[in-house]
């Protein structure tokens, strides 16, 4: 079976994974600017990306227009990959085309949201639960994507770990790629992540003898632990989340942010603040929120830089507080 990009990547391969309100268009733009780097002939950095999640049953019930900047991208940022949620194969079947049109490198679909109001709906991490349902999400998804490939992103259980009964059921659909996060449902994100679930996962895969890719995911905060994590495992890649908050970096071999002077730091922070004003012009602002803490992270007097940071309503805004913190620095 062709798995299209998921082909050509290293050997392992390390990503960028999809964050609600975090890894939208301006973030990942951050990441194809600065986590680039040259090894050999191949260009590295984050290695695929996936979008955020996005609501199948929106897209294709007229919500193009509420949603499409959960899908917006720029061409730096191949591979992409676009993230989405349903419970109905139908509506996965025409989201997965709207994906295909939009020139997307591949379709994911959501497996793993443990929040209420998607586990109400059927959907993410409640699928778990509906296996037969799963299977007709991945077949309807691959029947809309156009020849491009379809991969799953999936917790280890509902309650509990239940890796051998649910992850052969996703194997047996021969998708292009499984990405685990090491959690059940229940854990949420109040537990470490368990990195055995991800090596059986792998054997599995190897006792299936399929050919889909397996990618290991939870608490990874660096590139040098998510390089120990494949080796463990065995697994072909490691994506990671919140280990790369504020830190468009974290991927570059070449630069550690620790070591990049504070001027640096804030100029991509506001550059990233402009790059979401620019092709976010419609979302709220406060969004960039977070990724002010994230960024500020162990500046001297963050808390004061942070608090003014917090009371930005654009760009220029972010801006002029960034210069009066360095040349109160001075
Ligand atoms: C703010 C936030 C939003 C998230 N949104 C999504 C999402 O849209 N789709 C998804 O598959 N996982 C989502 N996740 C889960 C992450 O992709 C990842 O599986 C989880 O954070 C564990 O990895 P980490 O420890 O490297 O962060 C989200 C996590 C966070 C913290």
């Amino acid at each position: 079976m062709d798995n299209g990009f998921w082909d050509n990547l290293p050997d392992p391969f390390y990503g960028l994974a999809p964050m609600e309100d975090v890894t939208d268009v301006a973030f990942r733009q951050m990441f194809a600017r600065y986590g680039r780097y040259e090894e050999g002939d191949q260009m590295r950095g984050p290695d695929v990306m996936w979008t955020e999640f996005t609501s199948a049953d929106g897209l294709v019930k007229g919500g193009w227009k509420r949603l499409k900047h959960q899908l917006k991208y720029q061409e730096n940022e191949r591979p992409i990959v676009a993230q989405l949620f349903s419970a109905h194969p139908g509506r996965m079947r025409q989201a997965a085309a709207i994906c295909y049109q939009l020139g997307f490198d591949g379709v994911d679909i959501n497996m793993c949201c443990p929040s209420e109001t998607v586990v109400g709906n059927d959907c993410g991490s409640a699928l778990i639960k509906t296996p037969k349902l799963a299977q007709k999400l991945i077949k309807a998804a691959r029947e809309g994507a156009g020849g491009l490939p379809v991969s799953v992103k999936t917790r280890t259980g509902f309650d509990e770990h239940r890796i051998k009964t649910w992850i052969s059921t996703l194997l047996e659909t021969h998708i292009a790629a499984l990405s685990l996060h090491a959690r059940t449902r229940k854990q949420m994100s109040k537990v470490p992540a368990d990195w055995s679930t991800v090596e059986q996962t792998r054997e599995i895969r190897d006792q299936m003898n399929k050919d889909t890719l397996i990618i290991g995911n939870g608490d990874v905060e660096s590139l040098t632990e998510a390089k120990n994590r494949a080796g463990e495992t065995g697994v072909e890649g490691i994506m990671v989340g919140r280990g790369a908050f504020g830190n468009p970096w974290f991927f570059n071999l070449d630069i550690t942010r620790a070591k990049l002077p504070k001027k640096k730091r804030l100029s991509v922070m506001v550059e990233h603040a402009k790059t979401f004003d620019e092709l976010l012009p419609d979302q709220h602002f406060a969004i960039m929120r977070k990724h002010f803490k994230a960024y500020t992270k162990g500046l001297p007097h963050a808390n004061d830089l942070r608090n003014n940071l917090m009371q930005t309503a654009d760009s220029a805004e972010v801006k002029e507080v960034v210069m009066n913190y360095l040349h109160g620095l001075k």
